[in-house]
């Protein structure tokens, strides 16, 4: 007999949306059953685009089909809050785009929220849970590089200047640290912990979010994170964690690699393959069905406490560069 089905709806059906949608059938054991949107003729597009049998024009109605024992929320940063806020209301768990939300208070929120109400809550923070994430944290745990005491990570997009896009617009929560910041600092977070210094430089887009951003994050004991960003040009996308006995690379790009390469001093570097299924969202939806199994409401992976350290970090560093983040309260639902 097989395990008891998940069924999911989906908040927002923009790009992302269509990615994690097309990958949901490697996902046993789930139904994709619903998904709302602003616009019901959007809503239905996107249903008949993926099988899905329930299209709901608002996403008031799609937190209160009585069905779902989840949601997977896919609007720009700022509009999270509102409907995280109203599905965990309901008693759906959520799964929340990265970032988690635009601000700090919004994600202390969330977490505080969803652990009164007894609700699963977690960031979509796929790369954790992908094959080359779970291989790094085995090897670190083994000892294979000693002592992890750096972190260096780049990650740049060439995205043309659009004050409409959401990568541009103040009102979506636009901005390069937001944006591909998260998978930096995450990275970051999860080998070292929570930094006690935290220094950005950067410059701003003509809409007045960063467009490119340096992080340096400090560990009083010595440790370092150097972390660079854009959506002004791009940039390989690797990432390294230096340990006292040895370091792993992450190729290109390393929030999804589909290998990784051990490097012990005195020794010939080692590349493990570690393929993902689909384009790697499944994994997470994968971990999130078996911790509602289980009757979990975090993940022990991307726990919320992680989820709030990595947003007081990238908020800080958006403070230092004068982008300051708002929610938006004003979505419907
Ligand atoms: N995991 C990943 O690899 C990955 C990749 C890209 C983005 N993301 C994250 O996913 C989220 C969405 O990014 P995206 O690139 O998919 O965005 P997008 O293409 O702009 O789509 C966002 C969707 O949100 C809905 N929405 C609701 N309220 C909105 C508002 N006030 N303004 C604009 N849209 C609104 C829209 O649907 P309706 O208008 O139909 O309601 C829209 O289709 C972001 O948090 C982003 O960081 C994750």
């Amino acid at each position: 007999m097989g395990e008891r089905v998940i069924r999911w709806g989906i908040a927002g059906p923009g790009r992302i949306a269509e990615s994690e949608a097309s990958d949901f059938p490697l996902v046993p054991d789930a139904e994709l059953l619903a998904v709302g949107s602003r616009s019901a003729e959007r809503a239905q597009a996107f249903a008949t685009r993926h099988a899905i049998p329930r299209a709901y024009g608002s996403y008031r109605d799609l937190v209160d089909d009585p069905d779902l024992d989840a949601i997977y929320i896919a609007t720009p940063h700022p509009q999270h809050l509102a409907i995280a806020r109203a599905a965990i209301r309901r008693g759906k768990a959520v799964l929340v785009e990265k970032t988690f939300t635009a601000t700090v208070a919004g994600a202390e929120e969330l977490r505080d929220l969803a652990r009164s109400e007894g609700v699963f809550a977690m960031e979509a923070m796929w790369t954790r849970f992908l094959p080359a994430y779970v291989s790094i944290r085995k090897l670190i745990k083994d000892g294979a590089i000693g002592e992890a005491r750096q972190v260096q990570a780049d990650l740049g997009v060439d995205r043309p200047f659009d004050p409409t896009d959401r990568a541009y617009d103040r009102l979506q929560g636009g901005g390069a640290m937001l944006d591909l910041g998260v998978y930096l600092v995450s990275l970051a977070q999860h080998i070292l912990g929570v930094p006690d210094t935290i220094t950005a430089t950067g410059s701003l887009a003509p809409t007045g979010v960063d467009q490119e951003f340096g992080l340096l994050l400090g560990y009083d004991d010595g440790r370092a994170a150097t972390l660079l960003g854009s959506i002004r040009n791009a940039s390989p996308g690797t990432a390294r964690i230096v340990g006292s006995e040895g370091w792993i690379d992450l190729p290109a790009r390393f929030h999804h690699p589909s290998a990784i390469t051990l490097s012990r001093c005195g020794r010939e570097p080692q590349t493990l393959d570690q393929t993902p299924l689909g384009h790697g969202y499944p994994h997470q939806f994968i971990a999130v069905n078996e911790l509602l199994r289980s009757g979990a409401t975090e993940s022990p992976i991307m726990p919320l406490d992680d989820t709030v350290a990595v947003q007081k970090i990238l908020n800080a560093g958006c403070e230092q560069l004068g982008v300051h983040h708002r929610e938006d309260e004003t979505v419907e639902v």
